[in-house]
């Protein structure tokens, strides 16, 4: 099973890029958690929506290919992250975004505001959030990174619990699109 990560920080030392790059190193053989860039997309604007952006095509190619979607993403300011809401919007009009199952990860608990505006946002574009797949994670002013994330047994057993509530309701959403 491949799935697509997306972090909605652009900082080196980002709490939510290394959550993921912890996701991903934590994921069994048989999940593929790849990690995509949104930080070379142009600014959203629908008059460039009919040119080829190659940064845009390979996010969509990568969405594509992936069963399910991973969202860490910061609060600023009350709101959903520049780049993230810039990334979900190029993705609005595609035909990779609908249906596809989501799981969140809020490296930060007291960020509610974004959270919730995430999910209007997600559910709006008809994604489907997992519930029982939303991590959150006390990482702020905590100073881990990847590697310590991952040293952090509490921490690493969220995640994991996580990833495997993910993809048991990924495996129950395909077998129920089968069975319709
Ligand atoms: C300009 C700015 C505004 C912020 N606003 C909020 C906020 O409204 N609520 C909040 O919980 N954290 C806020 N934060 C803290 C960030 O969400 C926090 O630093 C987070 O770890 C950034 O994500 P990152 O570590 O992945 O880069 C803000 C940070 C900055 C730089």
């Amino acid at each position: 099973m491949k799935l697509l990560a997306l972090s909605g920080s652009l900082r080196k030392v980002s709490y939510n890029t290394a959550a993921l790059e912890a996701l991903s190193a934590l994921a069994p053989d048989d999940i593929e958690v790849v990690i995509g860039d949104i930080s070379q997309l142009p600014l959203f604007n629908p008059d460039l929506e009919e040119a080829p952006i190659a940064v845009l095509e390979s996010l969509k190619s990568a969405l594509a290919e992936a069963s399910g979607l991973i969202i860490a993403s910061p609060e600023y300011a009350h709101g959903i992250s520049g780049p993230m809401k810039n990334a979900l919007d190029w993705l609005v009009s595609g035909e990779e975004f609908p249906y596809k199952p989501i799981m969140l990860i809020n490296t930060s608990p007291r960020a509610s505001h974004a959270q919730e505006a995430l999910k209007e946002v997600l559910t709006t574009m008809s994604g489907i959030l997992v519930d029982s797949a939303y991590v959150s994670l006390p990482l702020l002013s905590s100073g881990l990174d990847r590697d310590g994330i991952l040293a952090d047994t509490a921490l690493c057993k969220s995640l994991t619990t996580g990833l495997d509530n993910f993809r048991n309701e990924i495996e129950v959403l395909s077998r129920n699109v089968l069975t319709d």
